[in-house]
């Protein structure tokens, strides 16, 4: 190195792309907070609020409920490592990235992964996640992606729960983009098992992924006959640190824990009906405007995520081009597409803090304005009117 990088300072950005989502100035004035040691009596009685904040959002009495050190994928390998042993048999959805992942995730753990496929943009059927139990010997689980970020798909869980029950299996949901911005009902659904990530719907920075285990996961677990795979997310062993014994297992990323504590609160304050309403009021405002530019989302009518709005780019645009516009012209951040979706399609992510009325407004202008831009032809304003409409609705 020939010269000293100086003090980092991150442009100024409007985050509405898949994550990481806005962060209240609360929330990064807590991780400025002292740090304490990760078995402080005042750090574990810390501990003890987050984990009650978790039960709130998952609506769950799941005493197992804690965030696991790492992102949403270490959610999803802690879920899939603890529940599942070399030689069963998994049924999994498949129909966006995240699918894709967890099956890869359950293959590396040593179990065979029944794919249960869906067109991208589209969700799994309830009929065909039957079909696949029907054909397995004895399904150990049934995984599913609630919001399915690469698509904007919302995929419903309690019939696929229900299911997975009769067949004498676990239901997994991976809750990473849809925990505090739709309503997540682990208990009332019977979910055995969750995992999501900070830097969505709850608006913290990535870092931590909140996990819930319930009764019926819990006696799996202990009747696993091999040992878990991952020493590092051996649920057992995290147990005993974010358990009464206070066991020390690795340090606790102390002020990423004080960030989602704080975070929490704010989901709490706010109030998840009124937390949820915002969101679909955001989304449908965005998509009055979208669609006002001519603009068509992606997912299926009826399944339509409000906090992840997969558009459509429209033919002679250039997806990459725009987005790149609306970065360096108008500092706002999208998402591109993923997979199948890479250069089809825009990710325009409302969560959390990102979910505003004057970020959409802002955002839609600065579309139309890149879109003029392209060489399309925009009435200036058309789809502010039509957001405007929408939110007087
Ligand atoms: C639905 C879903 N699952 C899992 C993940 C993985 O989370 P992370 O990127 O935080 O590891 C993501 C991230 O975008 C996601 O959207």
């Amino acid at each position: 190195m020939t010269a000293l990088p100086g003090e980092f300072a991150p442009p100024t950005r409007l985050l509405l792309g898949p994550g990481p989502s806005l962060v209240h100035p609360r929330v990064l004035a807590a991780m400025a907070a002292p740090l304490l040691g990760h078995l402080d009596p005042a750090f574990i009685a810390m501990m003890e609020e987050v984990k009650a904040l978790l039960r709130l959002v998952f609506a769950t009495e799941n005493a197992l409920t804690f965030p696991v050190s790492g992102t949403g994928s270490a959610g999803m390998e802690a879920c899939i490592v603890n529940l599942v042993e070399p030689g069963d048999e998994v049924v999994v959805g498949v129909n966006g990235v995240f699918g894709t992942r967890m099956a890869e995730v359950i293959e590396r753990a040593g179990a065979s992964a029944v794919r249960v496929e869906a067109p991208w943009g589209r969700v799994v059927r309830a009929e065909q996640v039957q079909a696949a139990l029907k054909n397995c010997r004895r399904p150990k689980l049934v995984a599913l992606v609630h919001a399915e970020t690469s698509t904007g798909a919302w995929q419903p869980l309690p019939d696929a729960a229900r299911l997975a029950h009769e067949h004498g299996a676990l239901f997994l949901a991976d809750c990473v983009t849809s925990l505090g911005g739709v309503p997540v009902e682990l208990d009332a659904w019977q979910v055995d098992a969750a995992y999501s990530g900070t830097q969505k719907c709850l608006s913290c920075p990535p870092g931590l992924a909140p996990v819930s285990f319930g009764p019926r996961a819990l006696e799996v677990l202990r009747e696993r006959k091999t040992k878990v795979r991952s020493w590092y997310l051996d649920v057992t062993l995290l147990q005993q640190y974010w358990g009464e014994e206070r066991v020390y297992h690795h340090t606790a990323p102390i002020s990423m824990n004080y960030a989602l504590r704080e975070a929490l609160r704010l989901v709490a304050e706010e109030g998840l009906p009124a937390r949820f309403a915002r969101h679909r009021k955001n989304h449908e405002a965005l998509a009055a405007g979208l669609a006002a530019l001519g603009l068509t989302l992606a997912a299926e009518e009826g399944h339509r995520l409000p906090m992840l709005n997969a558009v459509t780019v429209p033919d002679g645009v250039d997806e990459a081009r725009v987005r790149g516009r609306l970065l360096t012209e108008h500092g706002i951040e999208i998402g591109g597409g993923l997979g199948p979706m890479k250069g089809r399609v825009w990710r325009i992510g409302l969560m959390g803090e990102s979910s505003r009325r004057a970020h959409v407004l802002t955002l839609l202008a600065a579309l139309e304005d890149a879109l003029c831009a392209e060489g399309r032809r925009v009435t200036a304003g058309v789809s502010l009117a039509a957001a405007q409409t929408a939110y007087t609705a």
